[in-house]
C-alpha cells in the first residue's frame, strides 16, 4: 500500500509538473500571442483615400421606386436597411490634415436583404480623368515625390496641363466649394453612371447623389490652413462627438435617371465621368434618407478593414459602359486582397447579415455586354467647365475665390518647365472661360499671346 501510495505521489508531481510547464509555456504563449497580434494589428493603409473615419446608420426609403427597380430595398415607402459609411480624404496620408484642398470619399456598405450593395463615391460629381490606365500618374501626381517625399506642386500642374480632360474636376477643387467644413457638411456623389434593371427588365441610366441636411458648408484657405494647424482631425472628431451626441447626421438620397433613348441623344456622353448631366435636363428624383447613429466598437476591425466596392451590386442595380467604371471593378477587390487578406469579405463589416457573407458571387448582376456609342463631343473638355465657371458659381465673388486659389496654387510651379506647365494650362482655361483665362493670367503675371486666345470660346 505504502508503494502504491509512493507511486501515485510521483505520478501526481510528474502531473503536476507538466502542468507547471504547461502553464508556464501557455504564458509564453499568451506573451508572444499578445506582442505578435499587436505589431499586426495595423493593416496595410488603402493605395487612395488612406485616411478615414466611419460610422454605421440607417438609411430609410421615402420613394417607391420599383417602375425603374427590382430591388427590394427601393420597392416600398418605408423600407430601410443598416449602412455602414466611411469618409476619406483622397490622395493624403493616413496621418495629413482633413481640411486639406483634396477630394474626399463618400463611400456607403447598405446591407440589404438581397445583399451588400456598395456605393463609392466622392463629394464632387465628376472625376478628374476618363482614361483610367491614367490613374497611377493622377495618384503619384498628387502625392509625395518618389524622389524628395515631398509633395510637388510642379508635378500636379504638369499632369493636369498634358490630361485637359481634368479641367472639370480641377475647377470644382479650386473654388470655394473645394473644403468642405467637414463631413456632415458635404454633399456625396457616385460620380459613375450605374443602371437601374426593374422587373420588366428595362434598364434606366443613373446617377447618386447624397445631399447633406446640415447644409453645404466651406472653409476658405485660411480657414482650413487655421484648422489644419490647430486639428489636423478636425473631420473625424466633429463626426464621432456630434453622433456621441446624439445629434445624428442625415443626408437625403436623389438618383438622376436617364433612358436609354435620352442617353443616344446627349450631347455628351453620359457614361464619361469627367461629365454631368445637367439638372434642368435630368432632375433630381427622390429615394430617401441616410441617417448616421452609431459608432463602431473598434476603429480598426471596423473602419479600417471596411472593404467597397464598385462591383458590390444588389439585384436591380447593374453596371453602365462607363470605363472608368469598368476599370473600378476588379482594382478594389484586387487592392482588398492585399490589405486584408483573402476572406476579406467575411469580416463582420464586409459581411451581409442577410446571406450570411459579402461575396461577390452571391449579388453580382450578370451584366449584358453594353454597345458602346461614340459622342460627337467626346473631346469637348472646355464647355462644360466653362459653365461650371459662369453658372455653377453663382456670384463674381466664388469666381474671384477660384480664380485666387488657382493663382496662388500655380505660383509654386518651379524648374524648367515651369513656363511649358503654364502656357499649356492657362490655354485650358480660356479654352473654358476667356475671362478665367485672363484673370488667372493676370494673377500669375503672364502677358497673354494673342495666339492663344484663337483657342478660347
Ligand atoms: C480608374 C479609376 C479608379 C481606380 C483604379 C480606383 C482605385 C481605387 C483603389 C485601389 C482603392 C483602394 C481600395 C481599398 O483598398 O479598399 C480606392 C478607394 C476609393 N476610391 Fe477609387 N478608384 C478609381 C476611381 C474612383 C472614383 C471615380 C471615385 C469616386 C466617384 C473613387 C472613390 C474611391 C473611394 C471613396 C475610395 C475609398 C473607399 C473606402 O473608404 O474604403 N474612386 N480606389
Amino acid at each position: 500500500m505504502q508503494f502504491e501510495g509512493f507511486v501515485k505521489s510521483l505520478i501526481l508531481k510528474y502531473l503536476n509538473n507538466i502542468n507547471m510547464h504547461t502553464a508556464n509555456s501557455n504564458k509564453d504563449f499568451m506573451l508572444q500571442e499578445g506582442l505578435a497580434r499587436f505589431v499586426r494589428e495595423q493593416t496595410p493603409v488603402r493605395a487612395v483615400f488612406a485616411k478615414g473615419t466611419g460610422a454605421y446608420g440607417t438609411f430609410t426609403v421615402s420613394n417607391d421606386l420599383s417602375a425603374y427597380t427590382s430591388a427590394t430595398l427601393f420597392s416600398k415607402t418605408g423600407n430601410s436597411c443598416k449602412v455602414f459609411a466611411r469618409f476619406s480624404s483622397m490622395p493624403a496620408d493616413k496621418g495629413s490634415a482633413d481640411a486639406a484642398r483634396a477630394p474626399k470619399g463618400f463611400a456607403l456598405k447598405f446591407y440589404t436583404e438581397n445583399g451588400n450593395w456598395d456605393l463609392t463615391g466622392s463629394n464632387f460629381p465628376v472625376f478628374f480623368i476618363k482614361d483610367s490606365s491614367k490613374f497611377p500618374a493622377l495618384i503619384q501626381a498628387q502625392g509625395r515625390s518618389k524622389k524628395t517625399n515631398l509633395y510637388d506642386k510642379t508635378a500636379y500642374w504638369d499632369f493636369l496641363c498634358h490630361n485637359p480632360e481634368t479641367l472639370h474636376h480641377l475647377l470644382m477643387t479650386m473654388s470655394g466649394r473645394g473644403i468642405p467644413q467637414n463631413y456632415r457638411f458635404m454633399d456625396g456623389f457616385s460620380g459613375n453612371t450605374y443602371s437601374f434593371i426593374n422587373a420588366e427588365n428595362e434598364k434606366f441610366w443613373v446617377k447618386f447623389h447624397l445631399i447633406s441636411q446640415q447644409g453645404f458648408k466651406f472653409f476658405t484657405d485660411e480657414e482650413a490652413a487655421a484648422i489644419a494647424g490647430h486639428d489636423p482631425d478636425h473631420a473625424q472628431k466633429d463626426l464621432v462627438t456630434s453622433i456621441e451626441n446624439g445629434d445624428f447626421p442625415k443626408w437625403k438620397m436623389y438618383a438622376q435617371i436617364m433612358t436609354d433613348e435620352q442617353a443616344r441623344e446627349c450631347k455628351w456622353n453620359p457614361f464619361d465621368v469627367t461629365k454631368v448631366w445637367l439638372h434642368e435636363e435630368f432632375p433630381l428624383v427622390e429615394i430617401g434618407t441616410l441617417e448616421l447613429n452609431e459608432l463602431p466598437e473598434n476603429y480598426t476591425q471596423h473602419v479600417e478593414k471596411s472593404a467597397f466596392s464598385p462591383s458590390q451590386l444588389i439585384d436591380g442595380i447593374g453596371l453602365s459602359p462607363d470605363s472608368v467604371l469598368q476599370a473600378r471593378l476588379f482594382a478594389y477587390t484586387d487592392a482588398q486582397r492585399y490589405r486584408l487578406g483573402n476572406g476579406f469579405d467575411q469580416l463582420e463589416v464586409n459581411r451581409c447579415p442577410f446571406t450570411g457573407n459579402g461575396s461577390l458571387e452571391d449579388n453580382f448582376y450578370d451584366e449584358k455586354s453594353e454597345a458602346v456609342q461614340s459622342y460627337e463631343d467626346e473631346d469637348d473638355h472646355f464647355t462644360q467647365p466653362g459653365l461650371f465657371y459662369t453658372k455653377a458659381l453663382k456670384t463674381q465673388e466664388e469666381r474671384d475665390i477660384l480664380t485666387k486659389n488657382i493663382v496662388a496654387h500655380m505660383s509654386e510651379i518651379s524648374g524648367e518647365k515651369r513656363s511649358d506647365i503654364i502656357n499649356r494650362q492657362l490655354c485650358h482655361f480660356f479654352r473654358a472661360d476667356v475671362e478665367l483665362g485672363m484673370k488667372i493670367a493676370m494673377g500669375l503675371n503672364i502677358n497673354i499671346d494673342m495666339n492663344m486666345m484663337s483657342h478660347a470660346k
